[in-house]
């Protein structure tokens, strides 16, 4: 057990998927895994440990930004063991030509700002996703004829922008898409020798100002979770 993890060491996998949400988890637990045991409550962010194709996996709850991820991510890697972390969640696209629904796979993740700050400090720290689940989630993305972007990232610390003058940069500079996790992910799974990735499902579009409905959010949550399944174990 941790401050924010009342699992057993034994109850989490080494491979964790990590959804912002704690209820699609529960629904990616579900319908995913087989024997999935509910190992995590505290607080109300759910995590799920089970086998899929006979791998041990945990789907387990993010929360919302930086800060969230960094307390969740830095107890399944210090406390629990866990060697392979992906992220699954949505984002906003910043390109004419990626479309709602793509996925796209954040090879880097740049950011204002993150909970590692007090440690790069003047240091321009450039986060970056594991190759070989990079690799893997790409040919997992093909081989199911899925829209598939690879690139940088842009990891906000705001939903509620108030600098379209620096998402304007962000466009500007060939970033895909932004979200508000991945590049704290990164920095964790590089400060601890461990292996992440973000695979994101386009919900929006920062430019045409399009959003997905939330019964199309399901059925790109579902082919986001295969994906990442496929990486892990490819
Ligand atoms: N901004 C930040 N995070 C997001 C967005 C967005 O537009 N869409 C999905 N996650």
């Amino acid at each position: 057990m941790t401050i924010h993890i009342g699992a057993s060491p034994e109850d989490i996998a080494e491979t964790v998927l990590l959804p912002g949400d704690p209820y699609r988890a529960r629904w990616a637990a579900e319908t995913f895994l087989a024997d999935a045991k509910c190992v995590n409550e505290v607080r109300g962010m759910l995590g799920f440990t089970g086998t899929w194709k006979g791998n041990r996996v945990t789907i387990h709850g993010s929360g919302m930004g930086m800060p969230s991820l960094s307390i969740y991510v830095n107890e399944l890697i210090r406390d629990y063991g866990a060697r392979t972390l992906i992220r699954i969640g949505s984002c906003g696209a910043m390109q004419d030509d990626v479309k709602v629904r793509d996925v796209i796979l954040a090879m880097t993740a740049s950011s204002l700002s993150t909970p590692s700050r007090g440690i790069f400090r003047e240091l321009n720290f450039a986060p970056c996703a594991d190759w070989s689940l990079l690799r893997g989630a790409v040919a997992a993305a093909e081989a199911k004829s899925t829209v598939v972007h690879v690139g940088g990232i842009y990891s906000s610390d705001v939903f509620y922008d108030e600098r379209p003058d620096l998402n304007e940069q962000m466009t500007r500079h060939g970033i895909l898409g932004v979200e508000m996790e991945a590049a704290e992910l990164y920095n964790l799974a590089a400060r601890h020798g461990r292996r992440a990735l973000a695979v994101l499902t386009v919900s929006d579009h920062l430019i045409t100002g399009e959003a997905l409905a939330s019964e199309d959010r399901e059925k790109s949550f579902g082919d986001m979770v295969e994906i990442a399944l496929q990486a892990a174990f490819a």
